[in-house]
C-alpha cells in the first residue's frame, strides 16, 4: 500500500459480496466481533453523504457548543471510524474504538447488514444520514480522485457506470479497474431505511440539513436527550456551516499527508451544496442513470430531493 512515502491503491477484496480493502477484508471477523456498548452512538452513512458535518454537528452539541473543546483532535481521531483499516503501526478504527472511555461517539459506512450485531444486541443509537444519489456520486468521484486510500475512480465516464454496478466499474481502457467501497448505494439506503423502524435509528437527510440546519439539529438534539440552549444551537449552526469547517484544520482533513489526502486535486470539503451534479452529468448521462434508478428504487418508499 505505501512505497517509498508514496500511497498506491489500494488492494480491495469483498465481503460477503460487498467491496472493501483488502486489510478490511482479512481483519472482518473482528470487526464483525466489535463489542458496542449500549451508550455508544453510531453515526453510520454510505460514503460522502455528510457524515463528517453530522459528526460535527454530534460533537458539538455533546460538549454544549465548546468549539475549543471540540477542536481538541481530528475528526478521526475524536470519533472512531470503525471498520476503517490501516496497516500497523496505523492503529485500527477498532483499537481507537477499544481504548476510547465511554460513552463513545462511532463511525461506519457498513450497510446495515454487515453491522455488528452488538450494535442491535446494545441498542445502542444510530443516526443514519442520507444524501441523493446524483450528488454522493459526485462527491465519491471526486473524493475518490484525492484520496489514495480508496480505489482510483477511473474516468467520470467508467466512475458512473461503477457508482451504478456498486462494486467493479467497467474497464474501458483495460489499464485500471475503478472500484467503489461499502457496495450499492441503493442497497444502502434502502437497507438502513428499512431498519429504522425496528430500531433506535433517527434517518435524516443531507438535503434538509442543508434546507433548514436548525431543524434538522434540533433533531438530533431530541435524539441525544439533550438540552441545549437557542444561543447554543446558534453558536451550533455557524460552527458546523460549510465555510467554517472548510476553515477548521481539525474537521477538513489538510491535517493527513498530501501523499494521502491531495486537497489541490480536489479539497475534502469540496462544494457542500446539493444540486453540483447538475455540473458533472451530460443530459444523456442524467437520462440514463435516472432510469436505472427507477429500477434499483422500485418498490421502497424511500425518496430524495436531487435539488433544493
Ligand atoms: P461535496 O463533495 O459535495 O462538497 P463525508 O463527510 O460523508 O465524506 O461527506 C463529504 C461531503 O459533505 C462533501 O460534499 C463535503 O463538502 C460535504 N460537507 C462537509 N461538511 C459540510 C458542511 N458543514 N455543510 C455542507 N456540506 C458539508
Amino acid at each position: 500500500l505505501c512505497l517509498e512515502g508514496k500511497y498506491l491503491q489500494p488492494e480491495t477484496k469483498e465481503v460477503n459480496g460487498i467491496l472493501m480493502t483488502k486489510i478490511m477484508s482479512d481483519n472482518w471477523d473482528k470487526i464483525w466481533n466489535f463489542q458496542a456498548k449500549p451508550d455508544d452512538l453510531l453515526i453510520a452513512t454510505y460514503a460522502k453523504a455528510g457524515t463528517t458535518w453530522t459528526q460535527e454537528i454530534v460533537d458539538m452539541i455533546q460538549n454544549d457548543g465548546d468549539v475549543q473543546k471540540c477542536q481538541r483532535a481530528n475528526t478521526f481521531d475524536r470519533q472512531p471510524f470503525i471498520e476503517w483499516t490501516l496497516p500497523p503501526p496505523s492503529p485500527s478504527g477498532l483499537d481507537r474504538a477499544n481504548k476510547m472511555p465511554s460513552p463513545r461517539t462511532l463511525k461506519t459506512h457498513l450497510p446495515v447488514q454487515m453491522l455488528p450485531p452488538s450494535f442491535w444486541k446494545e441498542n445502542s443509537k444510530i443516526i443514519y444520514v442520507a444524501r441523493n444519489a446524483k450528488d454522493s456520486l459526485v462527491s465519491y468521484y471526486h473524493f475518490s480522485r484525492m484520496n489514495k486510500m480508496v480505489p482510483d475512480p477511473g474516468t467520470w465516464e467508467e466512475y458512473v457506470e461503477t457508482f451504478k454496478a456498486g462494486k467493479v466499474g467497467i474497464d474501458a481502457k483495460s489499464l485500471s479497474f475503478p472500484s467503489v467501497l461499502w457496495g450499492s448505494w441503493y442497497d444502502h439506503v434502502k437497507g438502513w431505511w428499512d431498519a429504522k423502524d425496528q430500531h433506535r435509528i433517527l434517518y435524516l437527510f443531507y438535503e434538509d440539513m442543508k434546507e433548514d440546519p436548525k431543524r434538522e439539529i434540533q433533531k438530533i438534539v431530541k435524539f441525544l436527550e439533550k438540552d441545549t440552549p437557542e444561543e447554543v444551537l446558534d453558536k451550533i449552526i455557524y460552527h458546523t456551516s460549510f465555510d467554517i469547517m472548510k476553515q477548521n484544520p481539525m474537521a477538513n482533513y489538510t491535517t493527513l499527508p498530501t501523499s494521502i489526502m491531495d486537497h489541490s486535486i480536489s479539497p475534502f470539503m469540496r462544494k457542500g451544496m446539493p444540486g453540483d451534479w447538475k455540473n458533472h452529468f451530460t443530459v444523456a448521462q442524467n437520462e440514463e442513470f435516472d432510469k436505472d434508478y427507477q429500477k434499483k428504487m422500485a418498490g421502497s418508499t424511500l425518496t430524495f430531493r436531487t435539488e433544493i
